[in-house]
């Protein structure tokens, strides 16, 4: 469908539309700071924005397919306002198909891939002369030099110090979308933490595609890890948490699982995927790591600290899976007791291996398996949640609940907790858990700070 109006040349209002991983929502919020500076304001709910980023996510299914319908949604709605908007595709789908959406879709006016979208001033100022304008490169660090101070305001906030990856597992397309491993300079994230504290911030996430591949040199000039880095958060006035994610097994080290125990600010949790509990499976993966392997280390968390919340990320109907290899993930999962964790379908990635091995699983098959590890999984979270009760902790308030006078916060253990009482947004507060639910548990107040 084409537009009957051609997009406004200089948007007063925009809409960032993030889908996928907790990175793009990230790389949303610095490009809404940008157009913030460029003195381009959010448009105000229910009402139709000049300016649509389609912040997109290229990890699972028809991604791409979902880009073309949201684009013809907004044509169609810009069509029946009279008023089409400027449409910008972002992200993995951008990066991946950025040629083929210019082609296909003529509403688009801007194609910005995620290592690229500090360059979206001038990308704007070539549609504000009715020209189109793509931009895949990937400059990763140049990136972050050329976004703007932080602004984002709020209690828990998310922080990129590492991005890509190298480690191409046989079904994922990161590698490819986002490129290869690049950590940020110690100092750009330590100021960047400060600015997140100063503007309110009492909880940050680091995030990485492989975070805790991380590496730098500390203020002292001394090469750093993740550990390090966490140490020096640790030691800013003002924030009180601190979280990361996410990781994989053969980046762990022992100064990471040391700091579980040291740093009272580390939260004791931890999202490490491990996709399989086969062997075989895991091979075929190219993780390079086995499910005894991935065990060993989930044992050294818990000696350092006892309390840790685990979670994982696991793939059903991988290629060539069995229904005994699919059983290794049932007992991984029973055997780990996660507190948490993320399932999916195996979705074929155009380009990587494992889109074209033998033994592809029927959509029956992965459904049924999926499934049933799921049962698993949501059995163990409640378990996690039930066996919480009875204990007293903090929680960061983070939102009001469906009530007046409901709160809604995290638990150091990631859950969340819904309490009554008169706070405020970014108070943390000593609960005690009292009731269980399946994805949620309700506290009870003892005292605030
Ligand atoms: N199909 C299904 N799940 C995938 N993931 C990554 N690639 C695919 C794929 N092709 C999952 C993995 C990863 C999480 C972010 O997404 O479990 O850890
Ligand atoms: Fe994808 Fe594997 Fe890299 Fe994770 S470690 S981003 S699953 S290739």
């Amino acid at each position: 469908m084409k537009p009957t109006s051609s997009p406004p040349k200089t948007p007063r209002t925009y809409r960032v539309k993030s889908f996928g991983c907790q990175m793009n929502v990230y790389d949303g919020e610095r490009m809404a700071e940008l157009l913030g500076e460029r003195g381009i304001a959010p448009a105000p709910e229910g009402e139709e924005a000049d300016l649509v980023i389609l912040n997109t996510c290229h990890i699972r299914e028809k991604a791409a397919e979902k880009v073309y319908s949201d684009i013809g949604r907004l044509v169609k709605a810009g069509n029946k306002a009279g008023k089409s908007p400027l449409i910008a595709v972002a992200g993995c789908v951008a990066q991946a198909e950025g040629e083929e959406i210019m082609a296909r879709a003529p509403a688009v006016s801007i194609v910005v891939g995620p290592q690229a979208y500090h360059r979206l001033p001038e990308m704007l100022d070539k549609a504000a002369k009715g020209e189109r304008a793509t931009d895949t490169d990937m400059p990763a660090i140049a990136k972050f030099d050329a976004l703007p101070a932080r602004k984002k305001r709020g209690p828990s906030a998310f922080l990129t110090v590492q991005e890509g990856c190298d480690k191409f597992c046989t079904y994922c397309v990161v590698p490819y979308t986002r490129g290869a491993e690049i950590s940020r300079p110690f100092s750009h994230l330590i100021a960047e933490a400060q600015k997140l504290i100063e503007a309110g911030a009492k909880e940050i996430t680091l995030l990485g595609q492989n975070v805790n591949a991380w590496v730098g040199e500390d203020d002292k000039g001394h090469r750093a890890g993740l550990a390090g880095l966490i140490h020096a958060l640790a030691r800013i006035d003002g924030l009180e948490r601190i979280r990361y994610t996410t990781s994989h097994p053969n980046d762990m080290d022992e100064a990471l699982i040391a700091a579980h125990g040291e740093v009272a600010k580390l939260m004791p949790y931890l999202h490490l995927p491990v996709q399989s509990g086969s062997d075989r499976v895991l091979k075929a993966m190219n993780r390079q790591h086995t499910a005894e392997s991935y065990l060993r280390l989930l044992e050294k968390f818990r000696a350092a600290r006892p309390d840790i919340a685990l979670s994982g990320d696991f793939i059903v109907g991988f290629p060539g899976e069995t229904e005994a290899e699919f059983e290794d993930t049932l007992r991984m999962v029973d055997e780990v007791r996660y507190a948490h964790a993320f399932s999916f379908k195996y979705s074929p990635r155009p380009g990587t291996p494992a889109a074209t091995m033998e033994g592809q699983i029927a959509p029956a098959v992965m459904d049924e398996r999926l499934q049933r590890l799921q049962a698993r999984i949501a059995h163990h979270q409640f378990a996690f949640n039930q066996a919480s009760i009875g204990q007293t902790c903090s929680v960061l308030v983070e939102r009001t609940g469906k009530l007046p006078g409901q709160w809604l916060g995290k638990s150091p253990w990631l859950q969340s907790v819904w309490f009554e009482g008169d706070h405020a947004i970014g108070d943390l507060v000593e609960v005690e858990l009292a009731e269980a639910g399946p994805n949620s548990v309700m506290g009870i107040i003892e005292r605030s700070s």
